[in-house]
Parts: C-alpha cells; structure tokens; sequence
C-alpha cells in the first residue's frame, strides 16, 4: 500500500496521455486512471479531461452522478492537491 501523497497541479498537468500517464482531479483528490482509460464505457473522450479536473465534464455528463461510478474512480486514488 501507497502512502498518500500531495501533489502540485503541475504534476497533475505533467500526466495527460497514455505515455505520460492520464492523471485527472476531482473534489481536490488525484487520481491516476491510465488503467482504466481503456474500459470506459464512454471511450476515448475521457482523454478530455486527462491532466485536468473532471467537475465540468461529469456536470455535462451526468450519468456519472452515480455511487457506482466514484467507485471506480476511488480504486485509482493517489493523492492529494
Ligand atoms: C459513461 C466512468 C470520465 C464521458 C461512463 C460510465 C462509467 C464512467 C462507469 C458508465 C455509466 C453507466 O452507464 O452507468 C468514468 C470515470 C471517469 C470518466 C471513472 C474519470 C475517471 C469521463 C469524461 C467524459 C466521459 C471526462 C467526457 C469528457 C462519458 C460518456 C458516457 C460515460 C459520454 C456514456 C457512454 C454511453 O453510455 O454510451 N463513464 N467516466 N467520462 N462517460 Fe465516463
């Protein structure tokens, strides 16, 4: 198990591709989700949000305001802002 870390919002940005890593924030908590970019059910436009805060994505796509999907983004946790 990983200490939990904080993290500046340079790293946050540093990680936006597949390459890189596809880190995102939400609610001041960061999330590594390179894993899990693959099995979203809505694709490639979770890339959208990579390296960047997921607030204004999930307010335009609200099938995300579900308990079952801050599930899956808990599982992928890394840190802190
Ligand atoms: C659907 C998770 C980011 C766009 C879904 C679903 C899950 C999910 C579990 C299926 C929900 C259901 O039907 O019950 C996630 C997670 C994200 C993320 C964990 C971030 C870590 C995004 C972003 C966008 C997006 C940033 C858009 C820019 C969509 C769309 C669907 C969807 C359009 C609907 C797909 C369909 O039913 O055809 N997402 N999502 N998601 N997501 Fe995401």
């Amino acid at each position: 198990a990983s200490a939990l870390r904080i993290f500046t919002q340079e790293e946050v940005t540093g990680h936006r591709s597949l390459e890189d890593g596809v880190w995102v924030t939400y609610k001041g908590a960061v999330y590594d989700i390179t894993e899990f970019v693959a099995m979203h059910p809505g694709g490639d436009k979770i890339l959208l949000a990579a390296g960047g805060d997921l607030e204004p994505f999930w307010a335009l796509y609200a099938v995300h305001k579900q308990e079952h999907v801050l599930e899956i983004l808990a599982e992928y946790k890394i840190g802190e802002l």
